[in-house]
């Protein structure tokens, strides 16, 4: 059989988390959606055991139930977290201020479906139970979506346990995993959502080893490799911002890097500043680096030597997210000459393990730099 593949992706990319589109006035079959479980029952189960059971709910009142226990779990904080973030350009303002939405509309949605599976989630990690039981609910939303029907993952409606199982009579031995507000959606066109592609989160052979490109069977520095190490930090982008820009701070963590002077007045793209390093191997060097990206407070980059052929390029990302900051350091071998490209032409052969050395030494140094960070981050708030 061929698959229509646009059809296809534009389906898996687009199906969104439908809240202020959902049509409460138009009705949905029962079968429709029995449809739908019927094709969500095909995803994979572990031991090839069916356990998922589903509940669809038509009730009002019960329907009514659920709005209000939704509302009384989730709505203030949906609600101060919109207000608190408005007009600052978080994006989950505008999730948040569309999630309370939902919460208080619940009741008037056509159906509500709750996937469920038997068993309780012990956190052993064993296969076949929370695992056997997501792949179907995502099954569920693109099989809506297929039909011109939305909805929303929602697991906050379903935070008290014992609320829930009691209005749905959900024995204790049952796990309830997402609630589904379904209905047909106002239009059936959505957006694809930003997210980070592939290369910027896909490592390969190792976590944390990148490849602009490729990647060949073994570690090439054709593939323009490299390292990206991520922490998570209890602080304001701004806070984090002032301690990666602060150049000599990395000094204080890594084996390799000394210390580096502004050598410009100018901060921003196209300033450059000296850096010092000192390796058992090479002994002590001292680089340009150009700086090629600075937008405070979310990206510091500089590339090393030329800026049209750099011998490596780094960068600090930072996202505010959850009151706090994701700090993501990367690093990229190449194109341009450095003491790496030294170190494979004087061991013709062996690029690979070069590379990986270098790498490696890299990375920890990156690692031990980004939880130095943090933790200076989180002592002064
Ligand atoms: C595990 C999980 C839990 C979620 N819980 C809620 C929820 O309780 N309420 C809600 O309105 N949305 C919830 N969502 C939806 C997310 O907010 C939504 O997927 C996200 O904002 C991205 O939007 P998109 O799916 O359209 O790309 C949840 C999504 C996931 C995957």
């Amino acid at each position: 059989m061929d698959f229509d593949i646009a059809q296809i992706d534009e389906l898996l990319a687009t199906t969104r988390a439908v809240r202020r589109r959902l049509d409460f006035s138009r009705p949905v079959d029962n079968q429709l959606l029995l449809d739908c479980i019927d094709l969500a029952e095909q995803a994979p189960t572990g031991g090839n055991l069916g356990s998922r059971r589903w509940i669809i709910i038509r009730d009002r009142r019960v329907k009514q139930q659920l709005g209000d226990l939704y509302r009384e779990t989730a709505l203030s904080f949906m609600a101060t977290t919109a207000e608190r973030r408005r007009g600052t350009g978080d994006p989950n303002e505008r999730v948040m201020a569309s999630a309370a939405y939902l919460a208080e509309h619940l009741a008037e949605v056509p159906a509500i479906v709750i996937p469920t599976i038997i068993g309780r989630h012990d956190g052993s990690g064993r296969p076949g139970l929370f695992d056997s039981v997501i792949q179907a609910a995502w099954s569920f939303c693109l099989a809506l979506r297929a039909r011109g029907l939305g909805t929303t993952w929602v697991t906050a409606a379903l935070q008290n346990r014992a609320r829930v199982k009691e209005i749905l009579g959900i024995p204790e031995h049952i796990t309830e995993i997402a609630l589904f507000p379904v209905a047909y959606t106002r239009g059936t066109d959505f957006r694809r959502a930003p997210r980070d592609p592939a290369r910027s989160i896909t490592y390969f052979d190792r976590f944390g080893t990148t490849a602009e490109r490729g990647p060949s069977a073994e570690l090439s520095f054709d593939d323009g490799p490299g390292a990206i190490v991520e922490i998570d930090i209890g602080a304001r982008p701004a806070r984090v911002w002032s301690l990666v820009t602060d150049l000599n701070l990395p000094a204080r963590f890594s084996t390799e890097f000394v210390g580096a002077e502004w050598a410009s007045d100018a901060r921003g793209v196209g300033a450059t500043f000296h850096g010092r390093n000192q390796h058992p191997a090479i002994g002590q060097w001292t680089v340009t680096c150009f700086v090629d990206a600075w937008e405070e407070p979310r990206a510091f980059g500089w590339r090393t030597s030329d800026p049209n052929n750099p011998g490596a390029r780094w960068r600090f990302d930072l996202e505010a997210g959850g009151g706090g900051t994701r700090l993501r350091f990367s690093y990229i071998i190449g194109p341009g000459p450095s003491g790496t490209t030294r170190a494979l032409s004087n061991n013709p052969g062996r690029e690979s393990r070069v590379l990986r050395r270098r790498i490696d030494e890299v990375h920890a140094n990156m690692q031990r730099t980004v939880e130095g960070i943090k933790q200076l981050a989180e002592l002064s708030g």
